[in-house]
């Protein structure tokens, strides 16, 4: 073991090598989200030894997190939290109108809005993630769509593995889904997974009641109805408009489904996978050899503590925790999300040569799409509030649309209902009152991934700079489309019966009869949009691809035994919602490294 760990080039004291020889399995897995958590457990249940590295702590039995609709708590939580703060744009003209700017105020506390008091910083658009056993996934509205087929087969063309076709893909759907709510057997679906879904209630179409007579409006004026199934395996589905319902990674007693249920029952399983799982446990830098001549990931350098990352609100940088190594026989898997993956790629050497020796890092591998090409779902919504405080159950469904402008697939997935969403600040969401109407209207298929994550400076304990660019390339195009939908579902608000409406709108038109132009309109779509669903910074693309940090395996181009599996991966934006994607994407990534395992052996 010592001369491997010699030969390894590793100049190490001898106390560190005690630890480090402690400290070794087959595999390492940065990070437990819906990249790293089945990953993880995928490998151990193969028989394999796998530790599993998280930054945050295990709050799975926590009401905030175990209950799927108390996401708005889990999601200010500052037990889970990682708070960012991005751009939408280089202009600072533009940035400047956002309505719901954070700032840190002189006494340390936040400000939301554009007249802070005096003494404030301005931090930027406030963008949250959950730094916890089971990732994102533990605090996110749990929304499970499945992208186009279109999404999927797109990465079979670039790369020429037709694993990815959406055919193919749809069986690691099967795999990890645990069907609640449609007759067993119904294809394109799993009831054996870990993966529980169920779907909104329809019931409420069937009452007499304020929230059923506007539904009415949208599917009389949008097709489909409140009981679809939003994920059936229609060959046409990329073309399936109008109202569905909405299926959550929940089960029927609204309990958060998916990663941290995984590895709780992986962990507790008789057979005895053995899989490690270590908490606050920041990951800062991956180690390599140089034995064949290329850079070969051999293990982690990590920092071991409470609240190491300054995105964390406990963080104090005075506080550094305990740094310490482990090592893997096999693999390095990163899975740290669309922000933290390529900040530590970075800080290890793969990425921009330019940018890295700008922070004396030394370059392992030159690599200029590490941190580029960040991609995000861009939302708006149209916000009305009735003329009387609405009845019934609100009964939130989803609607596709496909605009006229839209390329070959529908565009729009949008979900209506009582809630004002307006974009995330530190205390979101807003609150308007009993009358409160909203369609949240995401574009699932943004021309423009022109965004980034880029270092501010070497230490693995700053969070990057995160720019997400958005409508950089074809901005004119989807703002005229997430207009459209705004019409479409005005039309339908408009059409409902007295004394409900009129509506009486708060965006992106304010007032009882609309007046704006549509240049006002999307001017006003173009400063307010939001995103929380970023994606693509180190994507999958062919080895010709000067951008392109992945191949169709995941392995990190020119690196040896390093891969990197999570949103990240994605070379476009996985229209829709990313949250079941992601868990379709680490299934791929088990089912390749272990076939690759069973044709070496
Ligand atoms: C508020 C919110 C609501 C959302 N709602 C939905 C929704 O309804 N439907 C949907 O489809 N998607 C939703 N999403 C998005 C979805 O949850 C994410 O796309 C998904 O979780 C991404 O998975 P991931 O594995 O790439 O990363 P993440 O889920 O971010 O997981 C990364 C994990 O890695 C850990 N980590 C990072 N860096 C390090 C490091 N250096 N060392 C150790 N550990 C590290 C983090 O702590 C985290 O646990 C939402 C996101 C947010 C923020
Ligand atoms: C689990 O893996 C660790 C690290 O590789 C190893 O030391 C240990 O013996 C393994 N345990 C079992 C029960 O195989
Ligand atoms: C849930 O989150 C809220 C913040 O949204 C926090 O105040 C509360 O203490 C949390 N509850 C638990 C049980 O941790
Ligand atoms: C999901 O389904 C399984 C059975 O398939 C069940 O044991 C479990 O309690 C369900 N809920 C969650 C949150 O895992
Ligand atoms: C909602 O109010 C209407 C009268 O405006 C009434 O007819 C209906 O029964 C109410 N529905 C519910 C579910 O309370
Ligand atoms: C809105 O338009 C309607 C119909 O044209 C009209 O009766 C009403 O007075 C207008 N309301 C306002 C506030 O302008």
């Amino acid at each position: 073991m010592l001369r491997r760990l010699l030969a390894a080039g590793l100049f190490i004291a001898a106390g560190t090598l005690v630890e480090a020889v402690a400290e070794t399995y087959d595999y390492i897995v940065v990070g437990s989200g819906p990249g790293g958590a089945p990953l993880a457990a995928n490998l151990a249940r193969a028989g394999y030894s796998v530790t599993l590295l998280e930054a945050g702590l295990d709050l799975g039995d926590n009401k905030n997190y175990s209950e799927i609709y108390n996401f708005i708590e889990a999601g200010n939580d500052e037990k889970s939290r990682w708070d960012f703060f991005v751009k939408h744009s280089e202009d600072e003209a533009r940035e400047a109108k956002y309505e719901k700017t954070t700032w840190r105020t002189a006494d340390g506390s936040f400000y939301v809005g554009l007249d802070p008091p005096e003494g404030s910083t301005r931090l930027g658009i406030y963008y949250p993630r959950a730094a916890t056993l089971g990732g994102c996934a533990m605090h996110n509205g749990g929304i499970c769509t499945l992208p186009n087929d279109a999404d999927w087969d797109y990465i079979a063309e670039i790369t020429d593995d037709d694993g990815w076709l959406a055919s193919n893909m749809r069986k690691y759907f099967e795999k990890m889904e645990a069907n609640e709510y449609l007759p067993p057997n119904t294809p394109g679906h799993g009831y054996d997974g870990y993966v529980n879904t169920t779907i909104s209630d329809p019931s409420f179409m069937k009452q007499d009641s304020d929230f059923q007579k506007v539904a009415s409006q949208l599917i009389s004026h949008t097709g489909g109805d409140a009981g679809r199934d939003v994920n059936a395996a229609d060959p046409d589905r990329d073309q399936a408009t109008g109202v569905f319902g909405m299926a959550s990674h929940a089960d029927r007693n609204g309990k958060r489904a998916g990663t941290n249920t995984l590895l709780k029952k992986t962990l507790a399983d008789p057979a005895k996978f053995n899989l490690t799982v270590q908490l606050e446990t920041l990951v800062t830098r991956i180690i390599f050899n140089w034995e064949a001549g290329e850079p070969s990931a051999t293990g982690v350098e990590v920092l071991r503590g409470s609240h190491q990352y300054e995105a964390d609100p406990s963080y104090d940088a005075a506080k550094q925790g305990k740094s310490g190594r482990i090592f893997a026989r096999k693999e390095v898997i990163i899975a740290g999300g669309s922000f933290n993956s390529p900040q530590i790629l970075k800080l290890s050497g793969i990425g921009p040569a330019k940018e890295l020796e700008k922070f004396h890092i030394p370059v392992v591998k030159d690599l200029g799409g590490v941190g580029e090409n960040l991609g995000d779902n861009y939302e708006a919504g149209l916000q009305a509030l009735a003329s009387k405080p609405l009845n019934g159950s609100t009964g939130p469904f989803t609607v596709f649309l496909k605009t006229p402008t839209a390329r070959k697939t529908r565009n729009i997935q949008a979900w209506c209902g009582s809630f004002s969403f307006e974009g995330f600040w530190p205390g979101f969401p807003a609150e308007y009152g009993p009358s409160q109407y909203e369609c949240a209207i995401v574009h699932i298929n943004p021309r423009s991934q022109a965004g980034y994550v880029r270092l501010r400076s070497n230490d693995p304990r700053q969070m990057p700079e995160i720019n997400l660019n958005f409508f950089a390339e074809g901005g004119d195009e989807d703002l005229t489309e997430l207009l459209d939908a705004v019409k479409t579902f005005r039309t339908a608000l408009k059409s409902v019966d007295a004394p409900i409406t009129p509506f009486n709108e708060r965006h992106p038109c304010p007032g009882v009869n609309q007046s704006c132009t549509d240049e006002a309109q999307k001017e006003f779509i173009k400063l307010q949009s939001y995103s929380h669903h970023a994606t693509s910074s180190c994507a999958i693309g062919p080895a010709d691809d000067p951008m392109a940090v992945l191949d169709s395996k995941f392995r990190v181009h020119g690196v040896k035994n390093l891969r990197v599996v999570d949103a990240s991966a994605f070379p476009k934006v996985p229209g829709a919602f990313p949250v079941c994607p992601t868990f379709m994407l680490a299934e791929k990534a088990s089912a390749d490294i272990l076939a690759a395992l069973a044709k070496a052996e």
